[in-house]
């Protein structure tokens, strides 16, 4: 039977692979140290969690919630960006509460894609920033992942070139997978290329608080005008450690943030309430935990570049995000990066995720995420470096079309 037609237009599940593969080493007995999927392994804040068991025991927060959010976690999310951007929000007009920013993200592509839009998405990518897009019957055009010059060439060629005109574009920094960061600067040119072009402006800051070197990534909201073409979706997911909660919201522009609403009140009743008010809890409260946060990450990017590097893999140290995007060792290059994965768990009871999972251009790469202790990344250090020592026997033994290919 023929695939439906959505469906059709998502491919297989690259990270399937190598989680089938993990699966097997770990029934066979291997310890697995998974720095693979982005899942955030450390506990919510307790204060956030009180706050939930608390809501939860009152019998009139049982019922369907607001689908765009409770008016308190709402004016929580305008406070923050105040407090954090200097960026005033409307609680009513300019801001929506979503089931995790994947979901606003998803949803925002739906409501505003008509079929044959073209988008404008960087490669590599998180996967929803063009599958979104991809799923609403819009169709993709693969922007550079790096803010910097060629990526202003590449857009204005992409939008000189496009029939129809692009719709959008989407800019993720810190970015998943590259873990690249932009600042104000390329903001402001982005903003003034998007206004002339009536373009908008699709803005995933998942890692706001998430940076290692003292300076807070900016929200494109900053620059002047941007209200006028730009939506910002920010997430409660790794600033929290609230993975799981499915919390997120998308800020700014009135029309689209009008657009998503109505979208989601036919689709959803909102958060279970009680989720809603200790996630206002957490963005009103102490903000020490975020700090905590994120010096816990510092200190395991730390232990990865140093260690990694200590196995003859020199991995660029992130400066910000969750992540470190890895290019794939010389020797090992010519694989690919699905089969050297799959090498790392065999080899290294090592598990990444694939480049080439986040686009095409992503291949040269593997993303390596800070989500096991210090402990084991280094203990991931030390299996690497066995590993790398014996790679020449273990490529020609394991893989001999690497040779082949090289
Ligand atoms: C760039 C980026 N955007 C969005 C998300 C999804 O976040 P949420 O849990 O808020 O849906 C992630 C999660 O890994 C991400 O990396």
């Amino acid at each position: 039977m023929n695939e439906f037609h959505r469906v059709r237009r998502l491919p297989p599940y690259v990270f399937e692979q190598v989680n089938r593969l993990k699966a097997s080493a770990r029934a066979a007995g291997a310890d697995i140290i998974d720095l693979g999927m982005g899942n955030p392994d450390q506990p919510t804040p307790p204060h956030i969690v009180e706050k939930l068991v608390e809501t939860v025991r009152r019998e009139d927060t049982h019922g369907y919630s607001a689908s765009r959010g409770i008016k308190g976690l709402r004016k929580a999310q305008a406070a923050y960006y105040e407090r954090r951007f200097g960026v005033k929000l409307d609680p009513d007009t300019q801001v929506v509460a979503t089931l995790g920013s994947k979901e606003g993200f998803a949803n925002m592509a739906q409501a505003i894609t008509a079929p044959g839009d073209v988008v404008l998405c960087p490669n590599p990518s998180y996967p929803i920033h063009a599958f979104g897009f991809l799923m609403a019957g819009g169709a993709i055009r693969a922007l550079p992942a790096a803010p910097d010059e060629h990526y202003f060439r590449a857009l204005e060629q992409a939008v000189l070139h496009s029939i129809p005109k692009p719709l959008a574009v989407v800019v993720c920094f810190p970015s998943n997978p590259t873990a690249e960061v932009a600042d104000l600067d390329f903001y402001r040119d982005l903003i003034s290329f998007a206004r002339r072009n009536e373009l908008i402006v699709l803005s995933d800051l998942a890692y706001s608080e998430i940076y290692f070197d003292g300076v807070p990534p900016p929200s494109v909201l900053q620059v002047p005008g941007a209200f006028e073409v730009a939506v910002e979706f920010t997430s409660m997911s790794k600033t929290f450690s609230m993975a799981g909660w499915r919390m997120g919201f998308a800020v700014g522009n009135e029309r689209l943030i009008g657009a998503l609403s109505r979208v989601k009140s036919y689709l959803d009743y909102g958060a279970f309430t009680p989720i809603q008010v200790a996630a206002t809890a957490a963005l009103n409260g102490p903000q020490e935990c975020i700090a905590e946060m994120r010096e816990v990450y510092h200190k395991r990017r730390d232990a990865l570049v140093d260690s990694f590097a200590r196995a003859g893999w020199d991995v660029p140290a992130p400066r910000a995000s969750m992540f470190a995007w890895a290019p794939i060792p010389e020797r090992f290059r010519a694989l690919g990066s699905v089969e050297f994965s799959k090498l790392l768990i065999e080899k290294a009871d090592l598990a990444v995720a694939p480049g080439i999972g986040f686009g095409e251009y992503g291949d040269g790469h593997v993303r390596i995420a800070l989500v096991e202790n210090e402990q084991r990344i280094r203990q991931a250090g030390r299996n690497l470096r066995r590993f790398l020592e014996s790679a020449d026997k273990t490529l020609h033994n394991v893989v001999p079309m690497a040779g082949a290919r090289r």
